[in-house]
């Protein structure tokens, strides 16, 4: 079966082709040279840019994957969550296609497609413990086949933000990750001290406010160059995989999972990503981390599960409203049939 993928949530416009849970194409065109002089997204920008970028995307997706659009069995796109007028260019162009074709129409949830982001090429068992680490999101979702339950979220900033906020801050510009995961590699990540924080409550929920304030007050107290902006950066980095990595043992303690997945934006980053494999090595789990291209916003884990999806009976009202009433703008729902 080929399936065409749609990703307009965020500022990356994305198709891709996959058939039978392979990539054949994965065209991403990112927005971001847009909003480096915003230090971050501008919905209304984004949105705009989307619409006149998405059909020379889906085009090269096709021609990429060498097929003609008429063999496309199934069209799947980002339904919820991300910024709605985003959405709605994805969702819409998606929706006209599906219409015209006569073929089915799949509504994929953003963050459970980049968990699976994580399976292609590599297959899950379940339970599965799937981290969102992202821009927009941080949470953690209990995985069985296509169940997702929420068993951790942010009560505030997602760890990407924190990076990109601290970078903005800084003026090095957007996103954040990459440029502080580049300066950290020289920097001492002991320089600093950031504990992790603990919520009253007790819960296993993720809260990167306060870590962000605490580094903020340093860098209007302190001037921040050479050696020590890196050391900074480095310790900084390091709390925030801290964070992730403190709450992933806690959570693996109390859902025991049969394996771990790890994904999203933030998931490219190599010191997390090489914490995350000791941590699974001590635990004796196996860990699974989406190839970098598949990390960030992409259409190829749209499409892959929209693949799974269809399979297992899941469609879109072709006649519903543009957008129909989902939790689109709403952040982290679980997913109903
Ligand atoms: O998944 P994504 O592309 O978009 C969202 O759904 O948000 O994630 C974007 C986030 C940004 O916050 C960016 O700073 C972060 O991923 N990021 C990184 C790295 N590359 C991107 N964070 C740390 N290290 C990286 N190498
Ligand atoms: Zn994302």
């Amino acid at each position: 079966m080929k399936v065409l993928g749609i990703e307009t949530s965020c500022d990356e416009t994305a198709a891709a082709v996959v058939q039978d849970g392979r990539v054949l194409s994965s065209v991403v065109r990112s927005q971001v040279d847009l909003f480096e002089e915003f230090g971050g997204i501008v919905p209304e920008i984004s949105s705009r840019r989307h619409l006149e970028l998405i059909h020379t995307i889906v085009k090269q997706a096709i021609d990429r994957a060498g097929i003609n659009i008429k063999e496309i069995d199934v069209i799947a796109v980002t339904k919820k969550p991300g910024l709605i007028g985003s959405l709605l260019v994805g969702y819409s162009y998606a929706k006209a296609i599906a219409y015209g074709l006569k073929k089915p129409l799949v509504g994929v949830d953003h963050l459970h497609a980049h968990i699976y982001s994580a399976e292609i090429g590599s297959r899950f068992k379940f339970p599965l413990l799937g981290l969102v680490v992202s821009g927009g999101h941080t949470a953690a979702f209990l995985v069985n086949d296509l169940e997702f339950k929420v068993v951790a979220r942010t009560r505030d900033d997602a760890a990407g933000e924190a990076l990109d906020k601290i970078a903005k801050k800084l003026n090095l510009g957007y996103p954040g990750g990459p440029v502080i995961e580049k300066m950290a590699k020289e920097g001492n990540p002991e320089a600093f001290e950031f504990p992790v924080v603990k919520l009253k409550d007790g819960s296993l929920d993720f809260s990167y406010s306060g870590l962000k304030s605490q580094a903020s007050r340093i860098i209007d107290r302190e001037t921040l160059e050479g050696k020590r902006l890196k050391d900074f950066l480095a310790s900084f980095q390091k709390a925030i995989v801290d964070q992730l990595i403190e709450r992933l043992d806690e959570l693996v303690k109390i859902y025991n999972p049969a394996e771990v997945a790890i994904t999203g934006g933030v998931s490219q980053n190599q010191h997390l990503r090489e914490r995350a494999m000791e941590f699974a090595a001590r635990r004796g789990l196996k860990l699974h981390l989406p190839e970098k291209w598949l990390c960030g916003d992409n259409a190829a884990m749209i499409a892959y599960l929209g693949e799974k999806m269809f399979g297992a009976g899941y469609t879109e009202d072709l006649y519903s409203s543009p957008l129909p009433r989902t939790e689109a703008s709403k952040g982290v729902k679980q997913f109903q049939r």
